[in-house]
């Protein structure tokens, strides 16, 4: 399972990057809004430190307009995946970009149906937000399994990006299920390496070691 990582916080993408953990970025509006930045040029730093797929957002409503602000997106670097909302105008965005050779991730996915039209519309990203889904008391990683079902009945070649990563169950779940990428906030990343059996054992080791009175360096 690839792993994206969802800010528009460049110093919280280079150091995870560094490490290897970065497969791509998504971002939105509110984390545009969250980063204080302008939108070109965070994207354009983002692209300049990730090589795999950059997802930015168009903020139209008209299939139009979405086209004219995705190629604009496109621009910038190219890794950028233009993103545009699973709504009508969206998925004629969707297939008009997509025919013209950019990667398009369709986000706000909260149905099976949903999903099957993006694929349908040549969507690269399927995005459906497993958290939001949980916070209305339904089971946003079983729309991931049911899309996993769907898309490999049907060979869809669209990638299943899941969203709205909230719990490290969340991601091990997804790899469990098969979804091919997940994206999910630093702090949630940072997080799957922590295990309380490990912090015990270390401090057990700590404390033996100070006993035998020896160094390693
Ligand atoms: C991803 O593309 C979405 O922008 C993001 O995962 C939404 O997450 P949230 O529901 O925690 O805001």
């Amino acid at each position: 399972m690839k792993f994206f990582v969802d800010t528009a916080d460049v110093a919280a993408i280079a150091e995870l990057n560094a490490l290897g953990m970065v497969d791509g970025v998504t971002t939105n509006p509110s984390l545009i809004l969250k980063s204080g930045r302008d939108i070109l040029e965070v994207t354009k730093e983002i692209c300049g430190i990730v090589s795999g797929p950059v997802s930015a957002e168009v903020v139209s409503l008209k299939a139009d307009e979405m086209i004219a602000e995705g190629l604009k997106l496109a621009k910038i670097a190219p890794n950028i995946t233009v993103k545009v909302p699973l709504t009508w105008d969206g998925l004629k965005a969707c297939k008009v970009l997509s025919d013209a050779g950019h990667m398009v991730n369709v986000t706000l996915c909260f149905s099976v149906n949903q999903a099957l039209l993006a694929a349908k519309a040549g969507a690269t990203f399927i995005s459906p937000f497993v958290g939001r889904l949980d916070d209305i008391n339904l089971d946003g990683l079983e729309l991931i399994a049911d899309i996993r079902t769907i898309y490999d009945n049907y060979d869809f070649k669209t990638q299943i990006l899941a969203a709205s990563i909230r719990t490290v169950n969340h991601v091990a779940e997804c790899a469990r299920i098969g979804a091919d990428v997940m994206t999910a906030p630093p702090e949630v990343i940072r997080k799957l390496a922590s295990h309380p059996l490990t912090d015990a054992g270390l401090a057990q080791f700590m404390k033996d070691w100070e006993k035998t009175g020896q160094k390693i360096l």
